[in-house]
């Protein structure tokens, strides 16, 4: 009896892992964006403290629409660290390495979201 128990038990923590693991993979994802990865989350923050005031919700502000136009990561990484115009260069002292990799993937994700 207790073996049946484990078993299932066991079976049922499979089936809620796989739909937590894959639920959204391949599929569109709309509006409000639907954060799960952390990095997406970090990158998030990243973005509403450095970028947003001139790129709001990733659309034209000050600076142009980020999130309409397919802007390959090495892209925005250059953008991020020498600036360009009016666009202020953000060093490593403000935004590190991983913090840029995270914001890129969030960008990524609101560009999906579009
Ligand atoms: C002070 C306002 C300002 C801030 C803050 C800012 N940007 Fe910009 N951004 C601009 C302007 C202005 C441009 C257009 C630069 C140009 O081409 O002259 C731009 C351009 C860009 C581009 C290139 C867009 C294109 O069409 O090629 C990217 C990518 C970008 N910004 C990302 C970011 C990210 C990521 C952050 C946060 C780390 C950020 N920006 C913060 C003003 C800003």
């Amino acid at each position: 009896m207790r073996r049946y128990f484990i078993l299932s038990a066991a079976f049922l923590m499979l089936l809620l892992l796989s739909y937590c693991g894959s639920a959204r993979r391949g599929a569109p994802i709309y509006a409000p964006l639907a954060i799960e990865s952390e990095a997406v989350a970090n990158g998030e923050a990243v973005y509403m403290t450095y970028c947003n005031k001139c790129h709001p919700g990733g659309a034209a502000g000050l600076g142009p629409a980020i999130n309409n136009k397919p802007l390959p990561g090495f892209m925005i990484k250059l953008q991020v660290r020498k600036g360009f115009g009016v666009m202020p260069a953000f060093k490593e002292e403000h935004i590190t390495d991983q913090q840029l990799d995270n914001l890129v993937a969030y960008l990524k994700e609101l560009k999906a979201a579009k």
